[in-house]
């Protein structure tokens, strides 16, 4: 991503300090486009991996409609300037305020997850007076291989309807005034390599939505293949854009249906860095380590899913040869689990050097957090040459902001 630029943004900002790249996260959205080439698509950038307004808005000027999955993510798209037409709102635990805000805002697909949201949805259309244009998530029963915690379309799972119970729900919906059942649709999971298991997901979904059809149903507009594209994070080798298409490309076909592609880690992943400082380095034991300045508070994903992300060091200094030694690169966080990389051959990694770990424009910043009361870190956007702080450091202040001391409380009983 440029030393020069790392160097001088991490100076100017201070870090830890999350930078996008505008430029491919353009170039990784157009492949995707591109990969559909003219089979009837649209798709929804989900919102989750990284929701900074100004990342948002270089996708909707890129031509992406929304995958959200809370009323704060709605609000979010909003104020990027999506239409609510172009808002695909899933997730498995809505509240009645949540569908409520979505059935107002006149959100162009409401994806239910069981039947009690359905029957919930239908109620508050009703009460505001509106069809809600609704779809349901399936459960494929397909076991995607990824981290278990990143798989959602395996029976058993708390995701999705189960694929047998979703012809009642049909039919329901179908008598319903308030509802109009536009989608069916599927998410298999994240990070997946093989294309195998959308082509599996896809397939079932055709059976599915042809049974609906038999049955009488005839108001889908769209089916869903959910998002879950893998990227390269070490030796991965993971499912291409072109071979996913290949994969869903069938039951847009058979269908005759437009297809929703829900997209997240795969177009900002491998578009953000997060710049970090050395600190300290130590011994203890026989293991030798480094401390910077963000942990798990900035980047959960190798404590949470003992995810591995490429680092390197940027500061422009003397080059030093790598001599074999490896090194835990570890947080300031008061938890043996707060590392960022361990074993690493980190060559120059001394206290003062710029550290980058790559491939966090997903799931990095949005699953952030401020334990150890630490302010959540400054983002960046850079496009070609320039660059812009598009979420200023938290402050202090920010951290303690709703919250009171026990001698300023006002009780209640
Ligand atoms: N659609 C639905 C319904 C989802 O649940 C998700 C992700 C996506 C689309 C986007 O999936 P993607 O293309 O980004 O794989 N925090 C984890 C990933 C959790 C993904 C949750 N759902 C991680 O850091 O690996």
């Amino acid at each position: 991503m440029g030393e020069g630029i790392l160097n001088a943004i991490a100076d100017r900002v201070g870090t830890p300090v999350f930078v996008y790249d505008a430029a491919a996260i353009r170039s990784r959205f157009r492949r995707l486009v591109t990969a559909f080439g003219d089979t009837p698509h649209g798709i929804y950038y989900s919102v989750k991996a990284n929701s900074n307004l100004a990342v948002l808005g270089v996708l909707r000027a890129a031509g992406a409609g929304a995958d959200i999955v809370s009323g704060g993510e709605l609000a979010r798209v909003h104020r990027a300037g999506f239409p609510a037409e172009h808002v695909v709102f899933s997730g498995v635990g809505k509240t009645a305020g949540e569908l409520r805000h979505a059935v107002r805002a006149g959100v162009g697909l409401i994806n239910v997850e069981s039947f009690g949201e359905l029957r919930l949805l239908d109620e508050i259309a009703c009460a505001e007076g509106r069809v809600a244009r609704c779809g349901i998530r399936v459960n494929p029963g397909v076991t995607a291989e990824t981290h278990p915690y990143t798989m959602t379309g395996a029976k058993g799972m708390k995701f999705g309807v189960p694929l047998d119970e979703v012809p009642t729900l049909a039919a329901w919906a179908a008598e319903r005034s308030s509802l109009c059942l536009v989608s069916i649709g599927m998410h298999v999971g994240s990070q997946i390599l093989a294309a195998e298991h959308f082509r599996e997901g896809a397939e079932k979904l055709g059976g599915l939505v042809a049974a609906l059809r038999e049955a009488g149903i005839e108001s889908l507009e769209i089916v869903g293949v959910g998002g879950g594209i893998g990227i390269r994070y070490t030796d991965e080798r993971p499912v291409t854009p072109e071979a996913f298409a290949e994969a869903v490309r069938p039951l847009a076909t058979a269908t005759a249906l437009p297809l929703a592609i829900e997209p997240g880690r795969s177009v900002v992943g491998p578009a953000g860095a997060l710049l970090t400082r050395v600190l300290y380095r130590k011994h203890s034991g026989s293991k030798d380590f480094v401390i910077v300045d963000a942990g798990m508070s900035e980047l959960v994903r190798p404590a949470l899913y003992k995810a591995v992300h490429r680092m390197e060091i940027v500061t422009g200094r003397e080059a030093a040869a790598p001599d074999g030694s490896v090194v835990d690169v570890v947080g300031p966080i008061c938890e043996t689990g707060d590392f960022l990389g361990l074993e690493r051959e980190l060559p120059g990694a001394e206290p003062g050097a710029l550290l980058a770990v790559h491939d966090v424009g997903a799931y990095g910043f949005s699953m952030s957090s401020t334990y150890n009361s630490r302010p959540r870190a400054a983002e960046v956007l850079r496009d070609g040459e320039r660059w812009a702080v598009v979420r200023e450091r938290e402050t202090i202040d920010d951290l303690m902001r709703g919250e009171w001391t026990v001698e300023g409380l006002e009780w209640q009983r």
